[in-house]
């Protein structure tokens, strides 16, 4: 485990960790801006993240949605005294402990109970305020932060890869791909994003993941007609499966990404 790679871009501060395990490595970024946390990183980078938040004391935190690995400092950060905000509908999950499957923990560790409040459709930072996004798909609860001022957008897992190879269970391509063509409605250069850092052709790259969606997703439905089934069409368009879907006992699997595009047809 390395310690926190910390960076600055464009007045904003970068504290990135990286956890390599069975053959996975997962980068994990929370933002500071204008006195605003965006996101609070795993708890089992607690003691890095304490020593960032201590030198780099938000006067708030916004939660990008309420994955362990967004979430996991929080409740050590709630007893500092800094507000968190996060999606009104995520707020009832987060009063309780956690219930986060082994392999997760292992990764990300645990996530103990907090008490955000609900975020409306803003949110102050020290000097300006920031838009909040509903960009549903990856998590019911998920938002983006925008700031209009820098041009920037914080996308938490929204964007994370250009060309996604492997979802989880519960989430939906078509309310992925209306929250990707929503955002890109704002006036942005610069993408934050939760996993892959600093995108500063952001604009360009939420096109790039947006198009390649669409191309799946229209692959998929052919094969659909042409009367393939759903195990069939995962291995004609994703013959390699990622080491983390056997790591994750299914939770993550290329397969989500076809079953979500045939049975949620129709029904975002
Ligand atoms: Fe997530």
């Amino acid at each position: 485990m390395g310690g926190l790679q910390l960076t600055e871009h464009n007045g904003v501060l970068c504290a990135g960790c990286t956890i390599s395990l069975l053959g996975t490595r997962l980068n994990t970024y929370v933002y500071l801006v204008d006195g605003l946390a965006i996101d609070t990183g795993p708890s089992k980078f607690r003691d890095k993240y304490k020593a960032f938040f201590h030198s780099h004391r938000p006067e708030r935190a916004v939660l990008t949605h309420f994955h362990e690995d967004h979430s996991g400092n929080a409740p050590w950060l709630e007893k500092q005294g800094v507000e968190i905000y996060i999606h009104p509908s995520a707020v009832p999950l987060c009063r309780v402990n956690a219930k986060i499957p082994f392999y997760r923990r292992i990764f990300w560790g645990s996530r103990s109970k907090f008490s955000p409040g609900p975020v409306g459709n803003k949110i102050d930072g020290q000097t300006r305020t920031f838009q909040v996004i509903e960009v549903p798909g990856h998590s019911f609860d998920h938002i983006a932060i925008y700031d209009h001022e820098e041009g920037a957008i914080f996308t938490g897992d929204l964007f994370v890869t250009p060309k996604t190879k492997i979802v989880m269970k519960y989430e939906n391509i078509y309310c992925i791909l209306d929250s990707l063509k929503k955002i890109l409605n704002y006036d942005f250069r610069t993408v934050y994003c939760a996993h892959a850092g600093v995108v500063d052709n952001g604009r360009e790259m939420i096109k790039k993941k947006a198009e390649h969606l669409e191309s799946i997703i229209y692959e998929v439905i052919q094969l659909k007609e042409k009367g393939m089934g759903i195990d069939e069409i995962n291995k004609k368009i994703f013959p390699k499966t990622v080491p983390l879907t056997y790591i994750s006992g299914k939770e993550w699997s290329s397969e989500h990404i076809i079953r979500s595009i045939i049975l949620d047809k129709g029904n975002v």
